[in-house]
This record gives C-alpha cells, sequence and structure tokens, in this order.
C-alpha cells in the first residue's frame, strides 16, 4: 500500500426526511443562496417547493439558477457567477444530480475569481477559493456530492474537462433515496454503471497489498449488481435506492482509492464521447467498459481481472486469463440485462470521428495505470466498441 492523505469532511445527512436539517445547514454559512438545479425533475417530484419552504420558514433569500443540462455547460456557470457576485451569496446549493452539483462547485469557484470560470479548466487558474457548497441529492451516480472534483463542457471549443480542489468538497449533502424513486429506468441503470466504473478505475491497480480497499471494492460492486436491477423493476424500492445511493457516495469520496495507483483511462475515454455527442455518461461507461477490460488483459493484468471474475461475479475457474475473460463476460451481460446500449453506433456515435476522438483523449500524454494506453490503444479500444459485439 502507497502512503496517502485523505479527508472527508462532508456532513452526510442520509435518510427519509432529512431534508428538514436543510435550513440548520445552510444557516451555518449565511442567509443568502444561490439554488441550482436541472430542467425540472425537481419541480415534478415537489421537492423544489419543499426547498422554498425552508428557505421562507428560515428567513433565507435565495436566487436561482435553473436549466442546468446534463453534462453541464459553462455558460451555465457563468450565469451563477454573475448571480453570486451580483446578490452577494453566501452559499451555492445544488438540488439534483451530479450536473447540478458539478455546476454549483464551479459557480462556487468562480465567485471569488476575476477571469472566467473556463480558466479552471484549461490550468490558466487554480482554485484556491470557492463559497461553501451544499447538495441535496436525486440521483445515485458520480459520488459529487461528497468528493472535490467537478466536469463542465464547452460547447465551443466542444471539449468536457474535469478540475478539482479540496476547496470544492460539498460542505453537506441531504441524501434522502426516496427522492431517486422518480430517476427513470435509463438513467437508474447509467448511474448504477457510473458508480460501478468509478470502483472499477480505482480497484483495478497493480500496487500490491491494498487487501483492504480491495474487499470495500469488491462489496461496493456487489452491492450494485445487486441492486441496480432491483431499483430499475421497483423504483420506490426503498433499501434498493438507499444501497445505490450510499454506495454512488463512497465509490468516489477517496476511500477506494487512497493508497493506490489508480487508472482512469475508460472515463477520459468516455469524457471525449460525452463531449462530442452529449450521451449520457453512465452509458457512454457501460459501452466503453468491457472493451477496456478486453484490451488491458494481458500476463500483468490477468490476476487482478480474474480475482473481479472470482470475487464479484463466483467464477471458480483456475486459468486467470480464462477466468478474467468470463469475468468481463459477466460484465458485459450484465450492463446488457440493464437495457443499455453495447456498441457506440447504436448511442450515436459516427466512425470519423473516432480517431479525432482517440488523438483528443492522449493530447496530454497516455492515460491509464492498469495498462498504459497510447493514441493507437485508444482508437482500437473505440474500434471495438463502436463495432459492439461482445
Ligand atoms: O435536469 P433534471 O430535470 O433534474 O433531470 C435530470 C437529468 O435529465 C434527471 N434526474 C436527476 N434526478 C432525478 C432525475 N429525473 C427524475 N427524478 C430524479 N430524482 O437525470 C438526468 C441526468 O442528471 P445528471 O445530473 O446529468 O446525472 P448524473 O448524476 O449522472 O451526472 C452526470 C454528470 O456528472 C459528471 C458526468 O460527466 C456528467 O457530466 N461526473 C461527475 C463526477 C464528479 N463530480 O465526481 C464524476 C463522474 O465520473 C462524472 O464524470
Ligand atoms: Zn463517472
Amino acid at each position: 500500500m502507497l502512503d496517502f492523505n485523505v479527508h472527508f469532511p462532508t456532513r452526510i445527512r442520509f435518510g427519509r426526511g432529512k431534508i428538514e436539517d436543510l435550513g440548520k445547514e445552510i444557516l451555518c454559512y449565511g442567509n443568502k443562496v444561490l439554488l441550482v438545479y436541472g430542467g425540472g425533475s425537481i419541480k415534478r417530484s415537489g421537492l423544489y417547493d419543499q426547498v422554498l419552504q425552508i428557505f421562507r420558514d428560515n428567513n433565507i433569500t435565495h436566487v436561482e439558477l435553473s436549466g442546468v443540462q446534463p453534462n453541464p455547460r459553462i455558460s451555465s456557470v457563468r450565469q451563477g457567477v454573475e448571480l453570486c457576485k451580483k446578490h452577494e451569496v453566501h452559499l451555492v446549493l445544488a438540488v439534483g444530480g451530479g450536473s447540478s452539483i458539478d455546476c454549483a462547485k464551479i459557480i462556487a469557484a468562480g465567485a471569488g475569481y476575476d477571469g472566467d470560470a473556463w480558466d479552471f479548466f484549461t490550468r490558466k487558474a487554480k482554485i484556491n477559493y470557492a463559497l461553501p457548497i451544499g447538495t441535496v441529492l436525486t440521483l445515485a451516480a458520480t459520488g459529487s456530492e461528497m468528493n472535490a472534483n467537478a466536469v463542465i463542457s464547452n460547447d465551443d471549443t466542444k471539449e468536457k474537462l474535469g478540475t478539482g480542489s479540496p476547496v470544492l468538497i460539498p460542505r453537506f449533502s441531504i441524501l434522502d433515496p426516496e427522492y431517486s424513486f422518480t430517476v427513470p429506468p435509463e438513467q437508474t441503470a447509467s448511474g448504477t454503471v457510473d458508480i460501478m466504473s468509478h470502483i472499477f478505475e480505482q480497484y483495478f491497480s497493480l500496487t500490491p497489498e491494498t487487501f483492504i480497499q480491495d474487499r470495500l471494492a469488491e462489496a461496493m460492486l456487489k452491492t450494485c449488481i445487486h441492486y441496480g436491477p432491483i431499483a430499475i423493476a421497483q423504483p420506490d424500492n426503498y433499501e434498493a435506492r438507499a444501497n445505490l445511493m450510499w454506495t454512488g457516495s463512497l465509490a468516489l469520496n477517496g476511500l477506494l482509492g487512497a493508497g493506490k495507483r489508480t487508472d482512469w483511462a475508460t472515463h477520459d475515454i468516455e469524457h471525449e464521447i460525452s463531449a462530442l455527442y452529449d450521451v449520457t455518461h453512465g452509458l457512454g461507461l457501460a459501452v466503453l467498459t468491457p472493451y477496456w477490460m478486453q484490451y488491458v488483459l494481458d500476463e500483468q493484468t490477468a490476476p487482478r481481472l480474474a480475482e473481479y471474475a472470482r470475487n464479484v461475479w463466483e467464477i471458480e475457474e483456475k486459468d486467470n486469463i480464462i477466468a478474467a475473460r468470463a469475468g468481463i463476460k459477466k460484465t458485459a451481460d450484465f450492463f446488457k440485462s440493464m437495457n443499455l446500449a453495447r456498441s457506440l453506433k447504436e448511442i450515436g456515435v459516427e466512425a470519423e470521428y473516432l480517431a479525432e476522438m482517440a488523438k483528443k483523449a492522449t493530447s496530454q500524454g497516455s492515460l491509464g495505470a492498469f495498462r498504459k494506453l497510447e493514441y493507437q490503444d485508444v482508437l482500437n479500444i473505440l474500434q471495438a466498441a463502436y463495432g459492439g459485439d461482445m
């Protein structure tokens, strides 16, 4: 195990009715809020009205940024920054999924910066300061509710880039699984895959002797495999939604990657796809992941891929390569069982852009750590995933 530092500063309020703590949480930081949300799901579910009632009951004033899109745009961030500056906001509150939360994070950072918020992504500026951020989560997927990261798209440059800073970690997150009852089946499946992918990116590592991280990761993968299909079949199954929501937070809050060299190649490749085609992040991951696994399988990586097959899928096979292949097939079949697309072609990607995506993905150097990927490797994975014959 390698040395590491971790810090989990987000106060989690988990369970039914925990929204009742929202006013108290906000008032720790002030009484002027920027409320950030998406395209209307929180209005349809009644959560928006609940939040506004809490504001009134606690004498909290607010301004709003609505219409944050999935794959949130820098244009929304810019609008939010303007609102924060104009109204001297004390806290940015995201109510929604990862897109609203990521947007809120960069707004909070932009509020204390004189330049353009896109500078945080081009590395022209570093995030050293942000307004306090709070979240009310409605979708189990990204882990943004408990981590330091944000991913933002830029329509002008056709880029989707990530950044991070400890000051972006939400001060509090309200996790009421009932708010995710209304998440539609495909979004539930995509969220489940996103959680699993975060686990894979940290589990598939060559760092030796990380027993504790690896067993935690396997338990989380089994949780997704068990509860993902239940949440799809019974959207209001509280225990399924609760287990997925908590796994989503734990999968990307620093716990699993501590003490390990982590990979992230599949995420880097997927971000190129959703930058160009605006596809659902988890859907892109569902298509890519089995092909990434298949491509990186070699003598060096086989023991870990076989361990995954044995411990997560209970495959009884002594030969590492054969066991690994069986685990990869199980993974692809599981994603298919949740009715997710199996090829890039199916989700609208055009063959002529594969090379461009591979080039952009590797423009800063090779990807991954479990097995390093250069331009041609990425192109090979994209081409295999394009046809989707697994
Ligand atoms: O916009 P609304 O109307 O709210 O609808 C959303 C949206 O259409 C809907 N939704 C959310 N909660 C719902 C609901 N519909 C019904 N009932 C509910 N309770 O779901 C759609 C997708 O929402 P979004 O926030 O985009 O989904 P997700 O949480 O998967 O976030 C995806 C974004 O996060 C980034 C992704 O790249 C993508 O841009 N990521 C962020 C990470 C991070 N900050 O750590 C890591 C991830 O790897 C990922 O890259
Ligand atoms: Zn992800």
